[in-house]
């Protein structure tokens, strides 16, 4: 069979990426430009100063991404771009660049799910099998997805509040660590010991998670402190915090493989490159005889390799788009 050439456009949040990948296993050639150094000034993603951003940078990211390929749009089978979820100025920068391409060079136009350009991550690494569990951690999601199958996609589970990477960011802003916070907060955990006692949230028979309660318990332990006059040792504090989501992300994780008699779990998303998330995981998956699998961290945040894998099976199902596309700030996956 002929080789497909997907070229990849995310810009959903603040990463200006594009990337190239061969039948949805060989990354050619990725840039991805991070806002990073920008957004840590505010603390947060300021979107109107994220989507300038990728106005600005839009066009030198595909350019440099082709030249690295050392290909041009001639050896391009299709364009994969982000139409959903996530800032809606942000994502309109790299949705009318995929559109302009598709229209001047014509070829296909394959509109992708955030979260399943981040699921799909995992197939760089080794080929998906299915049925499998995916869990998605990131800045925007907490979702426990089952797949019975190639892009059939069953959530069973999610945040009913924060999302697990917003709770790590705004706990590393109240301790005054920076932003992003979840790469800090994963670090000096591993430095501390677990001192602080904190609740374990929505620790329920469902497969939702909660983290707005624990943000609040954070945000409380350390104004009580500060009040008292005592100092907060901020390594432990990072203990505590992660232990306890880790704790909980990985039993419902566990009670969803079981109730679904599944034997492979992913993970996918920023949170996924969580150092204590996946040695838990991994530890308790070999006690239970569960295939874990995760990305490589350059496959965790915010990327287009994985929108350009993602982009392959839609392009293998015919599943294309016409100009009218839209961009979509909060999309079900589907
Ligand atoms: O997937 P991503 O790049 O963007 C979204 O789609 O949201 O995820 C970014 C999130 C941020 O909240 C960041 O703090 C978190 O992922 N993150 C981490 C780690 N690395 C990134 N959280 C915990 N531990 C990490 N090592
Ligand atoms: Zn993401």
């Amino acid at each position: 069979m002929k080789d497909v050439y997907i070229l990849g456009i995310e810009s959903s949040c603040d990463e200006t990426s594009a990337s190239i990948v061969r039948n949805g296993t060989d990354e050619i050639a990725t840039v991805v430009l991070s806002q990073i150094d920008i957004h840590t000034n505010f603390g947060g993603v300021v979107p109107e100063i994220a989507s300038r951003h990728h106005l600005k940078n839009i066009t030198m990211v595909l350019e440099e991404c082709l030249n690295k390929a050392n290909m041009t749009m001639k050896d391009i089978d299709a364009i994969a771009v982000t139409y959903g979820p996530g800032l809606i100025g942000s994502l309109l920068v790299g949705l009318e660049a995929a559109k302009t391409l598709a229209f001047v060079h014509n070829k296909p136009l394959i509109p992708v799910h955030h979260i399943a350009g981040h699921i799909y991550a995992n197939n760089l690494i080794k080929t998906m099998e299915y049925p499998l569990i995916a869990l998605v951690v990131s800045g925007g999601h907490t979702d426990l997805v089952y797949m019975e199958d190639e892009f059939k996609f069953q959530h069973i589970g999610g945040t009913l509040d924060d999302a697990v990477g917003e709770c790590y960011d705004k706990v590393a802003r109240v301790i005054g660590v920076g932003y992003p916070g979840g790469p800090v907060i994963d670090q000096m955990a591993t430095l501390g010991k677990h001192t602080y006692n904190l609740p374990l949230p929505l620790d329920d028979n469902s497969y939702n998670f909660s983290f707005s309660g624990l943000k609040s318990a954070v945000i409380n332990l350390v104004h009580n402190e500060e009040q008292r006059g005592n100092i907060i040792d901020k390594e432990d504090l990072a203990t505590s915090f992660q232990e306890v989501v880790v704790d909980i992300i990985t039993k419902k994780t566990l009670k969803a493989l079981k109730e679904f008699k599944i034997s492979r779990l992913i993970l996918a998303g920023g949170v996924a490159a969580n150092k204590g998330l996946r040695e838990k995981l991994s530890t308790v998956c070999v006690e239970n005889n569960i295939d874990c699998s995760y990305p490589p961290i350059k496959y965790c945040t915010d990327n287009a390799a994985m929108i350009a894998t993602a982009g392959y099976f839609l392009y293998k199902q015919g599943k294309f788009s016409n100009l009218e596309l839209n961009a979509k700030s909060s999309v079900e996956l589907k």
